[in-house]
């Protein structure tokens, strides 16, 4: 059964850390997954103040990146650079393993990356957003529970989500941890915010688990918290 927590738009983001450092805090040295985009960001900050002011420690956290875009590796709309800007900022976090890529094999990358990850143990903490679609990292509608880290072609609605940096050049593929590596994460962390995210959480939560919307394959995940504000969890019943 997931942990549902529903609270004030307001409230997103320190429920978002509580509910970070409850699950990190029981691995004495977790490799945690982070999502990009715009709804953990909030968490991202809230984290960086609370390690400044001296109330936590994430120096004991291994970061994976979960997916990347296929643009030049420092582009500034690439996940790397938001790393770089909204995690490696705070105080004691260690820089965060990330796929190359301007690798010259991509799926060669890929394995890479996964196998780097299977070494260090896999995920203990997946933190995620939610795509409009149901995606899940780069796993767009179709992936399956058994799809591994992998190159993969974005869907239009996600290239249209980030046009608004990327503008014309909005890349046509990424590279992403696949859906057996993130429902093999010992604890996920499901984050969604805001009205636009409203449908797809009620598919995601309440709907019959599908590939359609991979989101909802989380389901059946063992330790999943998801933290919601209000208007994302409004078409929840
Ligand atoms: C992106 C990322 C996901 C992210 C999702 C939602 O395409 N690949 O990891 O969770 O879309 O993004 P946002 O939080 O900006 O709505």
């Amino acid at each position: 059964m997931a942990d549902i927590r529903i609270v004030p738009s307001l409230d997103f983001a320190t429920a978002s850390l509580d509910a970070f450092l409850e699950l990190v805090d029981e691995f004495p040295s977790p490799a945690v997954g982070l999502a990009t985009g715009n709804t953990p960001l909030g968490l991202y900050h809230a984290l960086g103040r609370a390690v400044m002011d001296g109330a936590v420690s994430v120096g004991q956290v291994r970061p994976f990146a979960i997916d990347e875009y296929v643009v030049a590796r420092h582009h500034p709309c690439s996940n790397r650079e938001f790393f770089e800007r909204h995690w490696e900022t705070i105080e004691d976090a260690a820089p965060v393993a990330q796929f190359d890529p301007e690798a010259p094999d991509l799926a060669a990358e890929a394995a890479r990356f996964a196998a780097a990850l299977a070494a260090a143990g896999g995920l203990d903490v997946a933190v995620l957003g939610i795509g409009t679609n149901g995606h899940l990292a780069f796993n767009e509608p179709g992936s399956t529970a058994e799809c591994r880290a992998r190159v993969v072609e974005l869907a239009d609605g996600t290239r249209e989500a980030v046009k608004g940096c990327f503008g014309a050049e909005s890349p046509r593929a990424g590279l992403t941890l696949g859906m057996a590596e993130l429902l093999g994460a010992r604890a996920v962390l499901l984050l969604a915010n805001g009205a636009s995210k409203a449908g797809v959480v009620a598919r995601a939560l309440r709907g019959v688990p599908s590939p359609e919307c991979p989101a909802s394959l989380l389901q059946g995940h063992e330790r999943l918290l998801v933290v919601l504000d209000e208007d994302a969890a409004r078409a929840l019943d």
